[in-house]
């Protein structure tokens, strides 16, 4: 690799997308035995957008990628690595992020999916950020994106109301301005808490899958929402401190706060626990519900268009999710 200095690397660019079609509270009202008001209350969702049938994740993926790069600066051309961070991908083989390739034309770059279920941004960060400053990959698209819809049981009240589709993306590369960019990052998992957020089934463990296992929904997500809600919390918590002790940083250094968006009430817990105003906190359930991997990047591009997030701003960053998976970044802007 040569004598590089890489020393940081930085998010050079950010797009998202989420489709046209709106999945309001009201609509659920039709389908399931549920009101606006419990969804609201219980979760600070008032809609969603689902994507149409022929919108897969890399469809999705790909409107995200290209604001990036627009973003950015950076030609299709000039990308080293795409990482897909999806629990839903476009087929179980290839990868979304080779799906991606094609439709981009990114022609010199390698790709793979990474799946870490709601915490895949965070996770897709710290490797975007490993691989730059070793210096073995120089431009890396990093694009976070779920059909959740597809993976909904749509009569399970419990859960149906949660989700939604999108996608971000962010182009990563080396610090040329002296910015720390990616300042830190920290992931974990517990494989034991695995049967708390379930997709059983379209793997090995049923295979082949029969109608049977499809007529009990065992190809759709389950989720243990009470137990989630608890843990989700403490890892939280546990995830932005130990980032900010790492940084040297105090939560009065903290800009903007980007929290995973599975539940207003998990979010608002956490920014209590931690002291911080709401005002730094960035919020898109409202509209938008648990798009899994998408919802930290979605928000992210929208913070940074809206002008919410400046050169020099601290941003944390915080995901929770299946395998159970969890983590945060902290991210000095660019
Ligand atoms: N409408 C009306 N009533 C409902 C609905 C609904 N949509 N859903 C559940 N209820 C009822 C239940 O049946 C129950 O009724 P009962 O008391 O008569 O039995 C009551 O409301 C309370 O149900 P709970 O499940 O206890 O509701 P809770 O307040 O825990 O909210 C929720 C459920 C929203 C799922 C919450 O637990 C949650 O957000 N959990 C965490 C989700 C999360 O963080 N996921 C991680 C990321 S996901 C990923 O990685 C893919």
């Amino acid at each position: 690799m040569g004598n590089h200095t890489v020393t940081h690397s930085v998010i050079l660019g950010t797009g998202s997308y989420v489709p046209e079609r709106v999945l309001s509270n009201a609509d659920l009202e039709k389908m399931v035995d549920t009101s606006d008001q419990w969804i609201r209350e219980r979760t600070g969702i008032s809609e969603r957008r689902v994507a149409r049938a022929d919108e897969a994740t890399s469809h999705l993926s790909l409107h995200a990628a290209n604001h990036a790069l627009e973003a950015a600066g950076v030609e299709p051309g000039e990308i080293d690595l795409i990482i897909v961070t999806t629990l839903t991908p476009d087929t179980m083989c290839p990868a979304a992020a080779c799906w991606l390739q094609s439709h981009i034309g990114a022609h010199r770059a390698a790709a793979f999916d990474l799946n870490a279920a709601c915490t895949g941004f965070v996770y897709g960060l710290q490797a975007a950020d490993a691989y730059i400053r070793s210096g073995m990959m120089k431009k890396v698209l990093l694009v976070s994106a779920d059909v959740m819809t597809r993976m909904t049981n749509w009569e399970d009240r419990g859960t149906c109301v949660l989700w939604g589709d999108g996608a971000g993306a962010v182009v990563v590369g080396a610090s040329e301005n002296g910015r720390r960019g990616v300042v830190d990052s920290r992931v974990y998992s517990d494989g034991n808490g695995g049967e708390l957020i379930l997709v059983p089934g379209g793997g090995s463990r049923f295979a082949p899958i029969t109608a049977d296992d499809v007529h009990n929904k065992e190809h759709l997500l389950q989720m243990k929402g009470q137990e989630t809600f608890k843990t989700a919390v403490r890892y939280f918590l546990g995830a932005c401190k130990e980032t900010l002790e790492r940084s040297g940083l105090t939560l009065d250094d903290i800009d903007v706060f980007i929290p995973h968006q599975a539940n207003l009430r998990i979010i608002e817990a956490v920014a209590k626990r931690l002291e911080l105003s709401m005002d730094k906190v960035v919020i898109t359930i409202n509209k938008y519900g648990n798009m899994s991997a998408a919802t930290i990047p979605v928000a992210l591009d929208e913070s940074v268009r809206e002008g919410k997030i400046r050169s020099g701003d601290n941003v944390l960053m915080a995901a929770f999710g299946g395998g159970l998976t969890w983590g945060a970044a902290l991210v000095e802007w660019n």
